[in-house]
């Protein structure tokens, strides 16, 4: 019999709804474990860091957190920020220093249309739309240099400077990361987006880059978008997306837009991953803690749970995470829906669907 295989994972919900949907996310995972026949099964630590733990500690997470973080196989994220402490710090302190720390240079976004989701947009209702937004992950606009200075010369003269940091390495394992998965996909084609018009030295490194490493696919198609225009491509003609690659700035955009546009943030799904496996990789939903519906037990989980078949994709469980996905349109298939797609169903009923529907394609298999 194969070995039985035990993945060690970081639980982190964080902060609002984080915790909804991560206990979410962890029910699924668990689910599918006991459905393996022994031969794989999960051992979860939670960690309590987010906004709390700062009221408390004025810390957003264990200075020794990394350490103990880099022994995992995996974390699993819910989303970070609450009113106690400015966003930047919030941010920074908690899931940047671990995206960064860890080298996750690689975030991917895919952008999915769920069968019964409503799109706000007509043409998902006859065409099929299916692309992934591959995002740098780990320098560009959230490269955190800059600084602000001057104020002593008193009111209303303090400058800020944020500088973008683009480096042709960084720029070429982004890229080469996503002619390597359009390889996978049924449209072989990349559309790289800059706005190397007005950034006329970082994104004109980027187009360099790109057209290299162009040169080494001569089987996908490829196209150079600017991020103004590639924004109407996203609601006019969707159809012709495939893998969508873009610097941290515009690919979190960008994103955020494909699943408004798929139906609601609260569906998107994401991996920050550290291709190398140097470090482990992080899985979470693209949304933010969602102040105003958090706690009411409300939040849509399917965004994670959507992440956690990433993370088994990313194990190499390559069935399982499909049968997770296929879990997920059953379940919005037969109606479940929460409040942000336009059903009644609460984070419990959908999660405990979506289960139910794991279970349905185990005894029909
Ligand atoms: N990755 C992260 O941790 C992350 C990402 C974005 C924002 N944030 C933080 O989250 C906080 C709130 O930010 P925001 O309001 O701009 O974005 P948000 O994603 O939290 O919410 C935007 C809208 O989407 C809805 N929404 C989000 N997730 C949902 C879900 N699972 N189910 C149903 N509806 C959902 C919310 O109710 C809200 O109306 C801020 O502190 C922000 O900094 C964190």
């Amino acid at each position: 019999m194969a070995e039985h295989q035990v993945f060690k994972i970081a639980s982190i919900p964080a902060d609002g709804v984080g915790k909804e949907v991560v206990a979410a996310g962890r029910k699924v995972l668990d689910a599918i474990a006991e459905q393996s026949n022994g031969k794989f099964s999960f051992e979860w630590t939670e960690f309590p860091w987010g906004s709390e733990y700062y009221a408390e500690h004025g810390v957003m997470m264990d200075p020794n957190g990394l350490e103990e973080l880099k022994n995992f196989d995996a974390i699993l994220f819910g989303a970070v920020g609450w009113e106690n402490v400015p966003d930047h710090v919030s941010l920074w302190g908690l899931r940047l220093n671990i995206t960064q720390n860890f080298d996750q240079w690689a975030n991917i976004r895919p952008v999915k249309f769920l069968p019964g989701v409503v799109s706000p947009l007509r043409k998902a209702d006859d065409t099929e739309l299916d692309w992934v937004v591959v995002r740098e992950n780990s320098e560009g606009e959230y490269a955190g240099l800059g600084g602000r200075n001057l104020s002593g010369r008193g009111p209303g003269n303090e400058v800020a400077v944020q500088s973008s940091l683009f480096t042709e390495k960084g720029c070429e394992r982004i890229i080469r990361f996503a002619f390597d998965l359009a390889r996978t996909r049924t449209v072989q084609k990349v559309s790289s987006v800059t706005k190397s018009n007005a950034q006329q030295y970082g994104m004109v490194l980027w187009d360099e880059v790109f057209a290299r490493v162009a040169g080494d696919y001569p089987d996908v198609q490829t196209e150079s978008v600017l991020v103004d225009a590639m924004s109407a491509k996203f609601v006019l003609h969707p159809e012709e997306l495939s893998v969508v690659v873009a610097s941290n700035l515009n690919a979190d955009i960008l994103s955020d837009l494909g699943s408004a546009m798929a139906g609601s943030l609260g569906l998107a799904a994401s991996a920050n991953l550290n291709p190398e496996r140097r470090y482990p990789s992080m899985f979470e939903p693209v949304h933010g803690s969602a102040p105003d519906i958090a706690g009411k037990g409300i939040s849509n989980p399917i965004g994670t749970i959507a992440s956690a078949a990433l993370m088994l994709e990313h194990f190499g469980l390559h069935v399982e995470a499909r049968r997770v996905e296929a879990a997920i349109e059953a379940t919005t298939a037969a109606g479940h829906l929460t409040r942000d797609i336009g059903g009644t169903a609460d984070t419990n009923e959908i999660t405990e669907a979506i289960i139910e529907a794991l279970a349905k394609s185990l005894t029909s298999a």
